[in-house]
């Protein structure tokens, strides 16, 4: 039977090296979504000191995509950062973890296409004040 200092030997050492570059993708990952979502902000920003100007419409989508993407992201990596930690004293499948990494990005279609070509907006309640006022799907400033 393994003892304890067997298992913090193991602990320590955390010889799961495939388990671990899998990890690094879902962080890493995160990190360049992070990134890429963060220019959304930075647009957003943008707009909101008058040096472009969006319409009322755009903004929101941007804004949906910018938090859905934003949330995304930081799930992303903190998966993969509990899944490097847990691999020192857990054994993890390589290949079902690719197969949730692709699964997770096959949703981003679900979550653009209804912005994008359907001018669905969330607000997710974060931003306020905020108009209620509907034009259709759009929210008047
Ligand atoms: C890179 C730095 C970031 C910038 C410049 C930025 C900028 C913004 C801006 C300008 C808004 C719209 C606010 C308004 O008009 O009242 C917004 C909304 C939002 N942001 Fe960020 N943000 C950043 C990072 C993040 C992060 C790290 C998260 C989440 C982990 C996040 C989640 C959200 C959410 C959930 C909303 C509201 C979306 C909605 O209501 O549909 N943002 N952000």
């Amino acid at each position: 039977m393994e003892g304890v200092s067997d298992m913090n030997e193991r602990a320590h050492t955390g010889s799961n090296g495939a388990v671990l570059r899998v990890s690094l993708v879902y962080m890493m990952t995160g990190f360049v979504m992070f990134l890429t979502f963060g220019l959304l902000g930075l647009v957003m920003r943008l707009d909101h000191a008058r040096w472009l100007t969006l319409s009322p419409d755009w903004f929101y989508r941007i804004m949906t995509i910018h938090g859905a993407g934003m949330v995304t992201a930081m799930l992303l990596a903190a998966m993969g950062a509990l899944t490097a930690t847990l691999s020192r004293s857990m054994s993890f499948s390589t290949m079902w973890l690719w197969v949730a990494f692709m699964t997770y990005f096959s949703s981003a279609f679900f979550v653009l296409l209804p912005v994008l070509v359907g001018g669905f907006i969330s607000r997710w309640g974060s931003a306020s004040p905020m108009s209620t006022t509907f034009v259709g799907t759009a929210l008047l400033p």
